[in-house]
């Protein structure tokens, strides 16, 4: 395992952070068991993995609470998120709080390495920077929280502007935002911010749905084609992301994907989310392995460099809302 500087924050952190939210939750969203989740973070750790990734909603703190347990408390980064709706006005200081405190307790742990906001729009933006972040720095004199992070929401804000203006608040330590091969804007839009300002960055949606299921791609190139937006062979060709899967080059397209993502300058940890032992474990090789040959990285910023918001499904049935 690889490990990078998280920005400011100096934390030395795995390139492969484990996602315990998407559709997976760490195979709690896919009928697997509390023990077998908590056998799957004990897992990540034995592999090195030391950045964990959380949030209020996604039911998961309680399974990386108990999973790392056993471990010292210095040697693991807990990432966690509170989530708050945009019209909270005033109460919105006491939630994030009160949240904050939940999370504690859930994780049985006296301290949060990352306190995240979770999937920020740019309307609530202001919210988030006026009223809960000034909440949230008391807390963290009081010892409860090391560095605070905002995360976008994906598909209501493909085009970053969350966090752009975050990157320049000073306040934010980290950012989470959304990159994978067919959404490849944050290379112009966020990289050169986070790292003029030293902010952390942790990604998200690497693969998700588009590049775990064939038929999910085959409808996205279908839309894409039939809307202009690539070129009319893309839908017809029977593997189209074949091109990827050679000797010397990607043996999945997860592979690929996750390759794709890691080597991006200003790419600190790359998130992934699974509630398979054998993906886990495919997963850290792809993410520790080398880039993707030049020719394909080529391939992919040509055929989709210009594509935006494509394959950010969100993972619950909020509308406009992607809460990871
Ligand atoms: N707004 C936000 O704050 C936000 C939004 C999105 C995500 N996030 C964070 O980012 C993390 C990563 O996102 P994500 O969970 O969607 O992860 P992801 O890594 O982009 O995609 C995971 C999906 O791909 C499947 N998969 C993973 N590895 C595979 C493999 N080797 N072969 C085939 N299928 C594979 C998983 O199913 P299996 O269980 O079968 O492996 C899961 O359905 C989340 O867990 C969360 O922590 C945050």
């Amino acid at each position: 395992m690889e490990y990078v500087t998280l920005g400011r924050t100096g934390l030395r952190v795995s390139v492969a952070g484990l996602g315990c939210g998407g559709f997976s939750r760490l195979g709690l969203g896919t009928g697997k068991s509390e023990a077998e989740a908590v056998a799957l973070v004990r897992q990540a750790l034995d592999l090195g993995v030391n950045l964990f990734d959380t949030a209020a909603v996604y039911g998961t703190e309680g399974v990386v609470g108990q999973a790392v347990k056993g471990v010292p408390r210095d040697s693991v980064v807990i990432a966690t998120k509170a989530w708050i709706p945009r019209r909270e006005g005033r109460s919105a200081a006491e939630r994030a709080v009160a949240s904050l405190d939940n999370s504690l307790k859930q994780l049985s742990t006296d301290y949060i390495d990352i306190f995240q906001l979770h999937g920020v729009s740019s309307r609530a933006y202001d919210q988030a920077r006026d009223i809960i972040a000034p909440a949230l720095l008391k807390e963290r004199e009081k010892g409860k929280i090391r560095y605070l992070g905002v995360t976008e929401t994906g598909s209501s804000d493909a085009e970053h502007e969350m966090v752009r203006r975050a990157v320049e608040a000073g306040v934010w330590d980290t950012v989470m935002v959304a990159f994978h091969m067919m959404h490849q804007n944050a290379r112009a839009r966020v990289f050169p911010l986070t790292m003029a300002h030293r902010v952390g960055t942790l990604l998200m949606f690497a693969v998700r749905n588009i590049f775990s299921k064939p038929e999910r791609l085959a409808t996205a190139l279908r839309e894409l084609t039939a809307s202009r937006q690539l070129p009319r062979w893309v839908a017809d060709t029977p593997n189209p992301l074949g091109f990827l899967i050679h000797e010397g080059g990607a043996r999945t397209i997860t592979e690929a994907a996750y390759r794709f993502v890691r080597h991006e300058p200003g790419v600190d940890v790359v998130l992934f989310g699974t509630g398979d032992p054998d993906h886990l474990r495919a997963n850290i090789a792809a993410i520790s392995a080398p880039p993707l040959p030049l020719a394909d990285r080529q391939t992919l910023t040509k055929l989709f460099g210009h594509l935006v918001g494509v394959g950010l499904d969100p993972p619950y049935s909020m509308p406009g809302l992607t809460l990871g």
